[in-house]
């Protein structure tokens, strides 16, 4: 583990796992193959994470639009996310682990639902990793949920709407309640975000990376934040006005 400063450490890193059907095409494998090779990657990423001590991890496992896959790999996937959860779930649990989930869970078979919110309640209490699975996540639906629970609001009293504000629709989006991604890693060459939490990457800087997801090992995660440690993040001001000081 390289020492990068635990100050120029993101604080919320998310990261879309992109490349396991490529992976496991070039090694003559069915797609799922690349699928569970994915699971090994992101139990070490998740694992860095917890000694690296960074405070929240959310990675991209399934999007509102991966249902248009062939039914059989949707099929294996949903089996594959069962069976990963109760495997993992102990371990996660051990290392403190926080685990929660964004997207619409409703899609999903009973079976699934139910470790979903088990591995949720056991761990609610943890005070290590938040880490947040996305599964049927979209961006867009994000939003469009949002600003639902605020048209809810408005007719039920609890707001007017010249109370809206950028901090009504943030407040009622998915992780509102952490703090803003602050890298956002894509894997697999492609240099599109895909839906993936389009509010809360407004600031966020981006990464993008040939490996594919299950080759994305440690060293490409300290690659990836160390990369990030040379950030100048400006917010819009001006790079005088940003305070250096413990940067690079
Ligand atoms: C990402 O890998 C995993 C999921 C979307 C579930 P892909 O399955 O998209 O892999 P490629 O992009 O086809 O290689
Ligand atoms: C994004 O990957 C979704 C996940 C990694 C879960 P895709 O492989 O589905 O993205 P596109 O469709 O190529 O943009
Ligand atoms: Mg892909």
């Amino acid at each position: 583990m390289s020492n990068i400063p635990h100050e120029n450490q993101p604080g919320h890193v998310v990261i879309i796992m992109d490349g396991n059907g490529r992976w496991a095409k070039r090694r003559g494998l069915p797609r799922i193959a690349g699928h569970k090779a994915g699971i090994d990657s992101l139990r070490k990423i998740v694992q860095q994470c917890v000694r690296r001590e960074i405070p929240a991890l959310t990675v991209y496992a399934f999007s509102s639009e991966n249902w248009k896959r062939p039914e059989n790999e949707v099929n294996l996937l949903l089996k594959l996310f069962i069976s990963s959860l109760e495997r993992e779930i102990r371990n996660l649990h051990d290392n403190n682990v926080r685990l929660g989930f964004i997207g619409d869970c409703t899609a999903f078979p009973e079976l699934l639902q139910n470790s979903i919110s088990s591995a949720h309640e056991l761990t609610r209490n943890n005070t290590g990793l938040m880490f947040n699975v996305a599964i049927n996540y979209g961006g867009r639906w994000d939003i469009t949920e949002a600003v639902r629970k605020i048209v809810i609001d408005i007719y039920t009293g609890k707001i007017s709407i010249d109370d809206i504000s950028e901090e009504t629709l943030g407040s009622r989006i998915c992780l509102s309640e952490l703090p803003s991604p602050d890298l956002f890693i894509r894997t697999g060459g492609e240099m599109r975000v895909s839906n993936f939490l389009l509010w809360q990457i407004a600031y966020t800087e981006l990464y993008f990376c040939d490996s594919l997801w299950p080759d994305f090992d440690e060293t490409e995660f300290e690659k990836a934040l160390r990369w990030y440690a040379g950030r100048e993040r400006r917010f819009g001001s001006i790079s005088e006005q940003v305070n250096h000081a413990g940067r690079n």
